[in-house]
């Protein structure tokens, strides 16, 4: 694992932009203690303790954006899933990237980029996994959240679950640059929560309701309104 510890910092997704240029593709940036982690739509990630998992991949990918970039998030959340399964879990996905056990959230991905002189120096995924949470600092968390350690029933080796992760990630990332969301599809949608049901997503200011029908070649996610007219969400939070 190309790897970077840090003991203590306040983003790790703030840290690895800030020092893009010096790192190499495929670099994993990650503490144990993190002081003020972010999350998707200027949201915070919480710092639940030591004995979880806050972490950034650096990605270089060639300079000129593609589209399949957006989608790598969904890839890290379908490894990040895969890799739970051998504890015996069932982790469900909610478009696009957060990962929940019994309807509570285990996991979050943070995608960034760096982009200087028109061209993208690089991308920066970061994510959180509460793997050895107390059920006391769970239930400070202003949504339903869980923790590997509880739904697994068993204290859950941190390491080696980020080095599982990095390795998963890293064993098929080039196949996935070049085929895109097409080669995960089968595997995302079989761990989806939200589809075939009636789902209201928050798009910047507008809430849409309607029923998720399925998701598109490129990972966005269809839905038919009140109205019976198809919609195609690139972006959105599912509420
Ligand atoms: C979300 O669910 O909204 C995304 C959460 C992403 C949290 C991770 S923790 C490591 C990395 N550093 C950050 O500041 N955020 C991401």
């Amino acid at each position: 694992m190309k790897s970077l510890y840090l003991e203590t910092v306040d983003s790790t997704n703030k840290w690895a932009k800030e020092h893009i240029s010096a790192l190499e593709d495929t670099t994993i940036v990650y503490t144990f203690n993190q002081t003020a982690g972010r999350g998707r739509l200027n949201r915070t990630w919480n710092n639940t303790g030591a004995d979880n998992i806050y972490a950034s991949l650096v990605l270089k990918p060639s300079g000129k954006m593609k589209e399949v970039y957006s989608n790598l998030t969904q890839y890290l959340c379908v490894v990040i899933a895969e890799i739970m399964e051998e504890y015996n879990v069932s982790p469900r996905i909610k478009w696009p990237n957060d990962i929940k056990i019994n309807g509570k959230k285990v996991s979050g991905i943070l995608a960034e980029g760096v982009i200087n002189n028109n061209c993208l120096e690089g991308l920066v995924l970061g994510f959180g996994v509460n793997l050895n949470t107390k059920k006391e600092i769970l239930d400070k968390i202003d949504q339903p959240a869980t923790s590997l350690n509880l739904e697994a029933g068993m204290e859950i080796d941190k390491e080696y679950f980020l080095n599982r992760v990095y390795d998963r990630f890293c064993l098929v990332y080039d196949k996935f640059i070049e085929e895109g969301f097409p080669l995960i599809k089968e595997d995302y949608i079989k761990r989806a929560e939200f589809l075939n049901k009636h789902i209201s997503v928050k798009v910047f200011d507008k809430t849409i309701e309607g029923f998720a029908t399925g998701l598109t070649e490129n990972g966005a996610l269809k839905i038919v309104d009140k109205q019976n007219r198809e919609q195609i969400l690139l972006i959105g939070d599912i509420l």
